[in-house]
Formats: structure tokens, sequence, C-alpha cells
């Protein structure tokens, strides 16, 4: 079969994108580069094996699980079953962050950085990236998240230090900055199967109204931060009061600031103490 026939092969099944970028993957070159090749024959091996991604894909296998990588902030990092598929919300946490840390520490040089349940490494990475002057420390309890954090880290060049920990148990510095995306679903939320069937449930589920990592953390940050400090937190749409409770408990002296998601859902939670 030809490049062009295979299209119209996946395109029976899948989005006319899709079906090109699973053939694109089994040929190793861009789709947009299909369209030069239209008329080369394929071997077989080859077509086998785009129609086994096919079907994976139409069992609901995550097209990014499938290819093996997704592109975040503009960082193509590897992904696999092990890590939470990185999503759009985080790509504006990190944004705002680095907005509010430019602000808050003008000159942001030696700040150290903690992304706390780091997974793929998405969003230490791109803080690395887009501030190289700080240092940025990432931890997760999975060891098989860890590999693919470090796998990204020397892939993109961007030096972090990484740590196996059950949140705070291994880290022994302090921070001026502290971010997490931690599991926050509650453990009887109903979630698209998609989700439920193929991600990682060590990286969703957070106790029984999804809190119970936002506990966890903010009673022993303090241990862990520099006087002055940014904390910065998604959080699920329906749990900005409580985890606002949660912070006011164990934390005095602070500035909160929260913020909504490009689709008008609360995600984002800021402690800053200046
Ligand atoms: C929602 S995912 C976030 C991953 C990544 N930061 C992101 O935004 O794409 C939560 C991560 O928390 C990690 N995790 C779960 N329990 C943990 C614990 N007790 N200590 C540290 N990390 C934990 C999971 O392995 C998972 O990688």
């Amino acid at each position: 079969m030809t490049v062009e026939e295979l299209i119209v092969h996946g395109k029976k099944y899948l989005h006319s994108m899709e079906a090109k970028m699973l053939l694109a993957n089994v040929l190793e070159c861009d789709p947009l580069y299909l369209i030069n090749i239209l008329d080369n024959v394929i071997e077989d091996e080859k077509i086998e094996k785009y129609k086994k991604l096919i079907e994976a894909r139409i069992n609901n296998k995550p097209l990014q699980y499938i290819l093996g990588t997704t592109n975040f902030y503009g960082l193509e990092l590897t992904v696999n079953e092990n890590v939470l598929i990185p999503r759009f919300e985080t790509e504006e946490l990190v944004e705002n962050t680095i907005l509010l840390i430019e602000k808050v520490f003008p000159d942001s040089k030696n700040l150290n950085i903690l992304d706390l349940c780091c997974g793929s490494g998405a969003i230490g990475l791109v803080i690395k990236k887009k501030l190289p002057h700080v240092n940025v420390t990432m931890s997760d309890i999975s060891k098989n998240a860890l590999e693919i954090a470090s796998l990204n880290s020397k892939k993109l060049g961007l030096e972090t230090k990484i740590i196996e920990s059950d949140l705070f148990q291994n880290i022994d510095n302090k921070f001026d900055v502290i971010i997490s995306n931690p599991p926050y679903i509650g453990d009887d939320e109903k979630i698209d199967d998609i989700v439920s069937k193929n991600e990682p449930p060590l990286a969703l589920y957070g106790g029984p109204c999804g809190l119970d990592f936002y506990e966890r953390i903010l009673k022993d940050i303090k241990y862990y931060l520099h006087d002055k400090f940014i904390i910065s937190f998604e959080i699920g749409c329906t749990q900005r009061e409580a985890v606002l409770n949660i912070a006011n408990k164990y934390l005095k002296n602070i500035e909160i600031i929260t913020k909504k998601d490009l689709s008008g859902k609360d995600r984002m939670i800021f402690i800053v103490r200046k």
C-alpha cells in the first residue's frame, strides 16, 4: 500500500490528523512531510505496525501514550503510562507562576524552586527553560515517573536535581518557590474512561474529596520554605474554598491569589509571603 492509501485507510477509523500522526510516527517523519511521499510504497512490516497503532487508538488509548511524546509549553516531552499526560491547565499554572516569580523576585537568579509531584517533569522543565538561572529540583514518589522526568531533563539539556520522595520525606533543602500539581481527583469522582483506564491512579486520586495532598503538603511546607516565598498549586475546579481554608490553617502572614483557567474554572492558587 502507498502512503496515500494508508492515510485513507486510517481515516476510516480516526480523525484525519490522528491517522497522519500515527503513520508519520511509524515512518519516523513529520506528519506535514507525508504530502511529499504520497506515492511511496510502504513495507508490510510498517503497515502492520500502523494498523496496530490505529487499533490502540480505536480502543481509546491516548494518542500521547501511543506516540510516546506530547508538547507542553513548547517542549517535546517523552510520556508513557507511568506519568500523567501534562494538561493545558498546567501550562497556565506554569505561565502565571513565572509571571509571579518575576514580580516577587525581580532578580530571580539564584532562586531554588521545587516541583513537587513532578511526574514527567513538565512543570519544572518549563521553568528551567524560561528561567535558566534558577535551580530546579523535581520530586515524585514514583521511580518510574522519575525515570521519564530524568530522560526529559537530559533530552532537553535542562539541568535539574531529581529526588525520589513521598512528598517532603527525602527533601532536606529550603526553597523560594514550591509549585505542585498534586493528585486532586476525589476517590469516587466520575472521570472520563480514557483517563481512568489509562493514566496512573497514583497521579490522579487525592483521597475522598481529592484534598489529601493539599492538607499533607501545607501542613509541613513551612519547614521547606525561606521567609519570603511563593507556593503555587493547581486545584480541582470545586476545591478553591477548601484549599484556601487549609492554607490559612497552616500559614500566617500570607497573601493568597486565586485564578481561573481559560475555560473560566477555578484552577490555580498562589500563596505568597513577601
Ligand atoms: C497530577 S500528577 C502531576 C504530574 C506533573 N506535575 C504534571 O503536572 O503533569 C501527580 C504526581 O504526583 C505523584 N505522587 C503521588 N503521590 C505522591 C507522593 N506521596 N509523593 C510525591 N509524589 C506523589 C504521582 O506519581 C504523579 O506523578
